[in-house]
């Protein structure tokens, strides 16, 4: 199969080297120079785990292959993926699909022969009749289908993602084009991964409704794990309890700071206006978005308490600043919001990423970035844990204890066991656990 995928971010880049090393003839298109030179070099762009080794040998072996020229690219393939951005739009939170639209008129301009034009971004329900009518527009003599084939990767782990998916959903009523994305995903039925075909717009919307979902997972817990702290329960335990019900399932039930990331705030806002739009206001997942909007500067609180309200002209240590381990992203991380309301309440702020301070710089200021965890522990009269780095899972507590103002342990991961801490003599605050007198 020659495949070629539009947009080089996360998802192009990632599913098109994956393709690539299923065997297939890939095509990598991006309108970026820079990063298409970059990327011709071996350099990659993000940060993901094994993505440097997939993209060098398959493109070593000729068949991963990089380009500024869409038009050659579509006409030979006989799959087009669109995986360009979809942000939230200023102003209203819709997603912007200027550049989905875009990507569809140049498509259509080069197709040739039957072609399947894949969309990958996430996209609202609907934008699948739309890029048909587009390329209808553009070139009514085009023999294509268009097909929705939404993403599910995790960042950190986008490759063992794409290859053992617990599905794969493919949304049209084309017999053709379900042909060709069968063939394309041949590979993973050696993995038994299930293959679900449907209707274009029911496809989009999975996307949607499963992202959603693990979101209001992730708040439901989190709310537990407020009234854990107050009744005087372990919001652990009651994850396992309740996670051991099959219906319910032990996973996305790990109480935290709040959901961040570049998908799960994006999806669930476009997600919202399009249940406003059809007059099926979506009020659970509403309550999720404000719930969890809420929660980051309520974390910043937790710091407060447990440095007794004085936080004034104290030095905070902030460990881990990206939304979460294995990646460099920072879009949307809890760390943002929590290091402004502690700066708010008069703290200085010193921070450590194993991967993520580079970007962080654009995100917050009057941050001092230490070269690792103990550095920034240096005068902190308290060290609180955003994000749960490897390397944060085994810190060593003398040595902390030796460098900080005040031994404070703020555990927003819940790393480690209260007695843990209580044990090296650190005041201890984590999620869902209420403190022991
Ligand atoms: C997510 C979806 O998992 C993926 O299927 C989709 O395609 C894109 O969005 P990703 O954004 O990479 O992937 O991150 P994920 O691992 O799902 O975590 C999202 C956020 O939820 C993180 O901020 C994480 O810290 C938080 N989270 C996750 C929790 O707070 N608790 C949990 O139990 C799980």
């Amino acid at each position: 199969m020659r495949v070629a995928m539009i947009g080089t971010g996360y998802v192009g880049l990632v599913s098109g080297a994956c393709f690539a090393d299923f065997g297939h003839e890939v095509i990598c298109v991006d309108k970026d120079k820079a990063k298409i030179a970059a990327l011709e070099r071996g350099e990659i762009p993000i940060f993901e785990p094994g993505l440097d080794t997939l993209v060098a040998t398959n493109a070593r072996d000729g068949r991963l292959k990089f380009t500024t020229e869409l038009k050659p690219a579509v006409a030979a393939a006989d799959a087009v993926f669109i995986a360009v951005g979809t942000p939230s739009r200023r102003g209203d939170g819709h997603a912007d699909l200027s550049y989905v639209f875009d990507a569809a008129r140049e498509i259509a301009a080069a197709l040739e022969g039957f072609t399947v034009v894949i969309t990958k971004s996430t996209v609202p329900v609907g934008t699948g009749d739309e890029v048909e009518r587009i390329i209808a527009e553009t070139r009514p003599d085009a023999d294509c289908a268009v097909v929705s084939n939404p993403e599910f990767l995790r960042e950190g782990a986008a490759i063992q993602d794409f290859k053992h998916p617990d599905r794969i959903v493919v949304g049209t009523g084309n017999v053709r084009a379900r042909e060709v994305t069968n063939d394309l995903y041949r590979p993973l039925y050696l993995n038994r991964s299930p293959i679900l075909f449907t209707e274009r717009r029911t496809a989009e919307l999975i996307k949607y409704a499963a992202n959603a979902f693990l979101a209001t997972k992730i708040t439901f817990i989190n709310e537990i794990a407020d009234l854990a702290e107050k009744v005087g329960a372990d919001v652990q335990e009651i994850a396992r309890g309740i996670g051991l019900d099959n219906r319910i399932g032990s996973k996305f039930l790990h109480a935290g700071p709040g959901y961040g990331g570049s998908c799960f705030p994006k999806d669930t806002l476009a997600l919202l206006k399009t249940g406003q739009d059809n007059e099926a206001p979506l009020r659970i997942i509403e309550a999720v978005v404000s719930v969890n909007d809420a929660r980051k500067r309520a974390m910043a609180r937790k710091v407060s308490v447990a440095l007794n309200g004085e936080v004034r002209g104290k030095t905070v240590a902030v460990l881990g600043l990206t939304f979460k381990p294995n990646t460099d992203d920072m879009r949307e991380a809890p760390s943002i919001p929590i290091i402004t309301a502690l700066q708010d309440m008069g703290a200085k702020v010193r921070a450590y990423d194993p991967e993520g301070m580079e970007q962080a710089k654009a995100y917050v200021s009057n941050v001092a970035f230490c070269k690792d965890a103990y550095d920034c522990a240096a005068d902190a009269s308290a060290l609180v844990i955003v994000t749960e780095w490897e390397q944060f899972r085994a810190l060593d507590f003398v040595r902390l204890k030796t460098v900080m103002e005040r031994p404070v342990l703020v555990d927003l991961r819940n790393v480690y066991r209260p007695e843990e801490a209580a044990r090296h003599g650190f005041a201890y605050e984590g999620v869902g656990r209420a403190r022991k007198a």
